[in-house]
Parts: C-alpha cells; sequence; structure tokens
C-alpha cells in the first residue's frame, strides 16, 4: 500500500515546521501539498513549491485526504471548515475546540476512529501534562489544583515574542491561555475539576513546564502516586532531585513523554510535582499525527 497523501496549511510557521520533521520519516503519510501566507506563495520549501491556502482542488489533485492544519486562528476559523469538507483536518489551533471536536487522544482517541473527514483540534499544548497527570489522580478523589506555568517562546509562534521583550526576564501573562486551559479541561473531562492556573512565558526555546499542587480527598503517601503515575506509557519520572529540565528533557519519548519530577507532599493532603512537555512535538505536531493515525487504525486509542 502507498502512502497517505498529506497537506500542511501554515507549513512555513513553528508547528508547520515541527510537521514537517516528524513527517519526514513517516511510514505512513507523505506530505505533497504545503501552503503558507500569500506573500510565500510559490517559495521552495522542502522541495515542493508553497500554495495557495485556498487551493483545495490543487491537494485534491494531487491526492490529499489528510491535512494538519498549523494555521492561526483566525485564518482557520475560514479555511479549516472549507477543507473539512472532503477531507480530514487535523487542527493546531484553538478555533473548533468544542465538545464535538477537541481531541487529546490519550483521553478521549476513540472520537477520531475511521474519520476520514471533518475537522478534529488536538486540545491546548500546556493541558496536555495537566490533564494527563490528574487522569491519574482522579482516583484519589481531587478536591482541588493549582498550576503554574513556564511556558516557551516557540509556543507563541514566529512572530510570537520580540527578543528584546523575554530575553533575561519572565512575562507573568499568556493572552487567552488560562482559559483556554480551563474551559478544554472541562470539555474532556465532563466534569468540573477546580483548577486555579497561572500562565507565564519563559525565555525557553522549546519545552513548557508546569508546577502542580493537587489536594486530594484520599489520604495517600507519595509511592501510591508514584506507582500510580509510573504504570502510564506517556508519563516518565525523572528520579534526580533537579529534573525534568528542557533543555535536558523534553526530546524524551520523541518529544512526546510528560516528564514529571519532584514528586512530594504538601500540606493538607496536597501532592506536589513538577512536570515537562514539549510543546511542539506533545503539545502540536506529534499530538496531530497520533490523532491522524488513531484516525486511520495505525494506532490504537489510549496507546
Ligand atoms: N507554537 C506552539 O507551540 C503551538 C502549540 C500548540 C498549538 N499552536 C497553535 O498552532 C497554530 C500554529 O502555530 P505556530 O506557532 O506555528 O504559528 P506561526 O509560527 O505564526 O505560523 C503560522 C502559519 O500560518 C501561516 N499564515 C498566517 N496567516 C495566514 C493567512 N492569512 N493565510 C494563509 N496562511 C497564513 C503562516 O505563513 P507565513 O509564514 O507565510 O506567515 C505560517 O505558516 C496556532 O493556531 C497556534 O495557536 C501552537
Amino acid at each position: 500500500m502507498g502512502k497517505i497523501s498529506v497537506g500542511i496549511l501554515g507549513a512555513t510557521g513553528a508547528i508547520g515546521e515541527m510537521y514537517r520533521k516528524l513527517l519526514s520519516f513517516h511510514p505512513h503519510f507523505q506530505v505533497r501539498f504545503m501552503s503558507a501566507s500569500k506573500q510565500k506563495i510559490g517559495d521552495s520549501l522542502d522541495g515542493l513549491g508553497l500554495e495557495n491556502v485556498e487551493d483545495i482542488y490543487k491537494a485534491k489533485q494531487l491526492g490529499v485526504e489528510l491535512v494538519f492544519s498549523c494555521l492561526d486562528t483566525q485564518t482557520a476559523l475560514i479555511m479549516e471548515p472549507l477543507w473539512g469538507e472532503t477531507s480530514l483536518v487535523i487542527s493546531s489551533s484553538s478555533a473548533f475546540r468544542d465538545r464535538n471536536r477537541l481531541i487529546l487522544p490519550e483521553i478521549n482517541g476513540g472520537k477520531v476512529l475511521g474519520r476520514t473527514k471533518g475537522i478534529f483540534a488536538k486540545s491546548n499544548c500546556t493541558l496536555h501534562p495537566i490533564a494527563l497527570i490528574l487522569k491519574e489522580l482522579i482516583a484519589f478523589e481531587i478536591v482541588h489544583a493549582t498550576a503554574t506555568t513556564l511556558q516557551a517562546v516557540s509556543g507563541a509562534g514566529r512572530q510570537g515574542l520580540a527578543a528584546i521583550d523575554v530575553l533575561d526576564n519572565v512575562i507573568p501573562f499568556i493572552e487567552g491561555e488560562e482559559e483556554k486551559i480551563l474551559e478544554e479541561l472541562h470539555i474532556l473531562f465532563e466534569q468540573n475539576i477546580p483548577l486555579n492556573i497561572t500562565c507565564c512565558r519563559v525565555p525557553v526555546y522549546d519545552g513548557h513546564m508546569v508546577s502542580l499542587e493537587v489536594q486530594l480527598k484520599k489520604p495517600f503517601i507519595v509511592d501510591e502516586i508514584h506507582h500510580a503515575l509510573k504504570k502510564v506509557p506517556w508519563i516518565e519520572i525523572l528520579e534526580q532531585k533537579d529534573r525534568p529540565q528542557p533543555r535536558l528533557d523534553k526530546d524524551r519519548g520523541n518529544g512526546m513523554h510528560v516528564c514529571v519530577g519532584r514528586i512530594r507532599k504538601g500540606a493538607n493532603n496536597t501532592v506536589q510535582l513538577v512536570a515537562l512537555t514539549h510543546n511542539r512535538v506533545r503539545g502540536a505536531a506529534g499530538t496531530g499525527i497520533k490523532i491522524a493515525e488513531i484516525a486511520y487504525g495505525f494506532t490504537q486509542p489510549g496507546a
């Protein structure tokens, strides 16, 4: 069987670049169509000419049936429904993260199984470590959780932040990020998990870190939390006292692992820990590809 022809919308951005890298050695998917903004149409990238994002007809002629969208939200709102009429669109943007289309594959990946068209949106990049850890703590009855994030600059995209604003600095605000995380957490778990969250931008290139504190109802010892997290294939516990660190650990599990360290017990039956994920792999392109693999039956939902 030949490879499935895919398109990347927004191939020149921070996430498009990661899709190109990961798809360059994918066993089942082959990139045949790439788009960028109007100024770059015709430029050459990885041996293909950059196309107009509106040229769905050209993509169809090339046999494209699967599309990874890395567009900004405003462009995605217009373009993704048009592509979704005839193709399966896996979106990195927040344009369509609603109850029917929001996917975090290890939680609700079964939704895409066998789908050949329509839009599915991977969840917010920073939500991945938070949701995947909270999922394992539900058995201990969560009273409430508090998260403080330290998010990499690549999370803001190519045009995101001027170096002069972020170098030697921490910016304790990311427009709309806290709201998205709370809303998507609620959609994913179909229940209200009380979460207080503060999102900060830090001068790290790739790798979002989260300090997470979760008050539990059930009394626990740290070993039980350790055990509950350790059995999950996509969670990797780092035993060294000063890990995880973005520079050293973001690529673990080919960038798909949630790296967890500093698991300890705090006041009032609270578990405290630090988690790290690669925002452009686990938080975007790696997960987008995993969603597509589930749709085509190459990967099992929840695997
Ligand atoms: N960065 C992350 O870590 C991350 C993580 C999760 C989700 N996301 C989401 O993923 C999406 C892409 O993020 P990014 O960081 O890759 O953004 P980015 O670096 O700004 O890239 C945006 C892409 O969209 C293209 N584009 C912009 N305006 C366009 C238009 N009017 N028509 C057609 N194409 C247009 C750009 O082309 P040009 O190069 O020609 O401008 C570029 O290829 C966003 O929705 C973002 O919120 C990002």
